[in-house]
């Protein structure tokens, strides 16, 4: 072909024509390699970024309801030294207000070291570091512990409690204390959330496992006849800090109907639970605060918990 100019075109239109090449070809596999490694860094970054946001998230969240929920009896503390102090300016002091000052003071300081005391737990579960000292136990035992500082509530409350099936279970390796732990949460729980004059009902079965015996297991149930929960609660109940209701519904005392708290017990009972190898879970047909439908709280906990990191099992090391 010749141009206007007389000059040949061919090659110039030629080198238009021609398709970009790529420098390697998208099959070459080190070029895929790269570009795997590149997307996987993208991925990795994004999460790292979410965790972060999550983390800081849980961070404001903890300092504005750790800060909220120790300042009530903090304040009451404050209100009974101010009080005592102005009684004992005055000269006014008698034996029985002071001890009705005294009382008060111990509950709240009390309450705070409950809180203070619920925050590490959940941050020694943050970072898997709660040890958990295994020993022989029964779980009636374990159960009876849970109640005992409860029962007091139920009487004033008109709170019914059943409990069937804790008889002649097989023993469990368990942690006692934080066992207790867990299980008095759950029950706390079922005492707040449930009006005067409802019916809380335990009941534990064993599962046994075909062929292995080793891999037996409790199922435990503790129902009650409360406001129940939303279904898009049942799973997020277990995340530190989440409250179902409306905290501004909040009353100050622990077993009170609707009581405040943190909103870190049933948090901590799935850490303790999880560390013995077991599961926990809620069901509830919804919330609601007049026709009351009721939660239950299921407890899978296995006889003999497999090996874990944080395992100490008290029979080994004194026999060591
Ligand atoms: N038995 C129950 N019936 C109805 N709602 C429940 C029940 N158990 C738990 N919940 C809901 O799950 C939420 C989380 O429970 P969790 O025990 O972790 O926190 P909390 O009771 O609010 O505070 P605390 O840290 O004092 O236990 C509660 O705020 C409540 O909304
Ligand atoms: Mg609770």
């Amino acid at each position: 072909m010749t141009g206007s100019n007389g000059r040949q075109t061919r090659g110039l239109f030629r080198w238009f024509q021609r398709e970009p090449q790529p420098v390697a070809s998208a099959d070459d596999p080190e070029q895929r390699q790269l570009k795997a490694q590149v997307e996987a860094l993208r991925i990795s970054h994004a999460a790292a970024r979410e965790q972060m946001l999550r983390l800081d998230e849980v961070k404001s969240d903890f300092i504005t309801i750790a800060s909220h929920e120790l300042r009530t009896p903090l304040a009451q503390i404050r209100g009974c030294t101010d009080v005592l102090d102005a009684l004992y300016e005055a000269d006014a002091l008698d034996g029985e207000e002071l001890g009705a000052m005294i009382v008060n003071i111990r509950k709240a300081s009390e309450r705070m070291e409950e809180l203070i005391a619920a925050m590490l737990d959940v941050s020694q579960l943050d970072v898997d570091a709660m040890d958990l000292h295994f020993t022989p136990i029964t779980l009636e035992s374990a159960m009876r512990l849970a109640i005992e500082p409860l029962t007091e509530a139920m009487r004033q409350r008109k709170i019914g409690l059943s409990a069937r099936g804790l008889k002649g279970l097989p023993g469990v390796n368990a942690d006692m204390q934080r066992l207790v732990q867990a299980l008095r949460n759950v029950l706390v729980n079922a005492v707040k959330y449930t009006p005067d004059g409802g019916k809380i009902d335990i009941s534990a079965v064993e599962q046994a496992h075909e062929g292995n015996p080793d891999e037996a297991k409790i199922h435990i149930t503790i129902a009650d006849t409360g406001v129940g929960i939303q279904p898009e609660h049942l799973e997020l109940i277990f995340h530190k800090f989440f409250r179902g209701h409306d905290p501004s519904l909040h009353s100050t005392g622990s077993y009170k109907f609707m009581g405040a708290g943190p909103g870190l017990g049933l948090t901590i009972a799935k850490g303790v639970i999880e560390g013995h190898g077991g599961e926990i879970w809620a069901e509830s047909s919804g919330y609601d605060a007049q026709a009351f439908p009721g939660s239950a709280f299921h407890i899978l906990l296995p006889l003999h918990p497999p090996a874990q990191k944080n395992r100490i099992d008290l029979k080994t090391q004194t026999a060591g």
